[in-house]
């Protein structure tokens, strides 16, 4: 990718001004405000993950409903500690604050995903995201690249690696859970990872003095098999796609939401959804989140199971895939589609 200014960079040096390259040229693709009333909102489902592992039949229905109807969900009762939570949090937001050359001794290299900057940036002509970016894979340890993670502030290896050890407990349940709701062996799915590999994606969106017409990070739905995401308690950014509406998704204070990644739409053949979702920027708070991505080993062959195409007859949506190569043309179609010019 091409080198592209820091964004926290341009607010630091000008707060009143919008670089043209980062100004949404679309009137329908301009957000509007981060919380704006939208009732759809209030019904974004919260699934409570103490009952799912208790076994309870009723939360394994709503899950089911969840993953169906919204491909997106609030979890609450996960029992991840809120030390954990804040430890992340803070050791996040404290290699943000970092002057610019200290951050930048960890950035991604062109021929890497991992590190600090700037995701998809192809030619001079894209629309860019509203923000930067810090991804690390924490496992399996062999894909570990330490050169990219932060030695300041001394606490992020440590509470990144305390926060990943429980997203991970409470990620393999969930995909446990989700492998009987698909009326298999519950430990089925997560065999066919091969390896289950995670990694973490802290994106940091400035404040914007035109929040209307920028976009933090444009609509995408996720690679992963499911992403779990944490995100700040006092500040609305992400929205998600549901019926030609962007539902903003409200934080509730220690919950962590979760969505259906691609891998789960197609081993289901379409039941369960990846939505499309977006976040948006504000006009006096920066915003961090703190994304998880949970997807299969690169060699792994994805494809719809024949007891997900109901009924004989019915159609296959999805051809077969390996993973890797779908991870790779996917981020090649990203960049190609928000390579437009006008
Ligand atoms: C993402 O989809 O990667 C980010 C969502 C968010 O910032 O809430
Ligand atoms: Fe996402």
């Amino acid at each position: 990718s091409l080198p592209v200014p820091n964004v926290q960079e341009i607010v630091k040096s000008d707060p009143l001004h919008v670089p043209e390259r980062y100004l949404i040229k679309n009137q329908e693709d301009k957000p509007k405000g981060a919380d704006h009333t939208c009732k759809l909102s209030s019904e974004i489902p919260t699934i409570d993950f103490s009952l799912l592992s208790r076994g309870h039949k009723e939360e394994l229905t709503r899950l089911d409903l969840a993953c169906k109807e919204w491909g997106f969900f609030q979890m609450v009762n996960h029992g991840v500690a809120t030390e954990v939570l804040q430890g992340m949090k803070d050791a996040a937001a404290k290699f943000f604050e970092l002057p610019v050359e200290e951050k930048n001794k960890v950035a991604m290299t062109s021929d890497d995903i991992q590190g600090y900057g700037h995701a998809y940036v192809v030619s001079e002509e894209q629309i860019l995201d509203w923000s930067d970016l810090l991804f690390l894979i924490v496992y399996p340890s062999q894909y570990k690249k330490l050169k990219f993670w932060p030695t300041t502030p001394e606490e992020y290896k440590e509470a990144i690696e305390a926060y990943s050890i429980e997203v991970k407990r409470v990620g393999e349940e969930l995909i446990r859970h989700i492998s009987l709701i698909m009326g298999m062996e519950k430990d089925a799915l997560l065999a066919l990872h091969q390896e289950l590999v995670q990694g973490v994606l802290v994106n940091y969106y400035p404040p914007c003095c035109m929040p209307e017409k920028v976009l933090g990070k444009s609509p995408h739905s996720d690679t992963s098999t499911i992403t779990i995401l944490m995100q700040e308690d006092n500040v609305t950014g992400l929205q998600i796609r549901k019926e030609g509406e962007w539902v903003p998704v409200k934080p509730i204070p220690n919950a962590l939401v979760v969505n259906v990644g691609d891998v789960v739409e197609i081993w289901s053949n379409g039941k369960y959804k990846s939505v499309e979702h977006r976040a948006v920027t504000t006009e006096s708070k920066a915003r961090l989140s703190y994304a998880t991505f949970l997807f299969p080993h690169d060699d792994v062959e994805v494809e719809p199971f024949d007891h997900m195409v109901e009924s004989p007859g019915s159609l296959r949506m999805y051809k077969k895939v390996r993973y890797g190569d779908y991870l790779r043309q996917s981020l090649k179609r990203k960049m190609e589609g928000k390579a437009h010019t006008d």
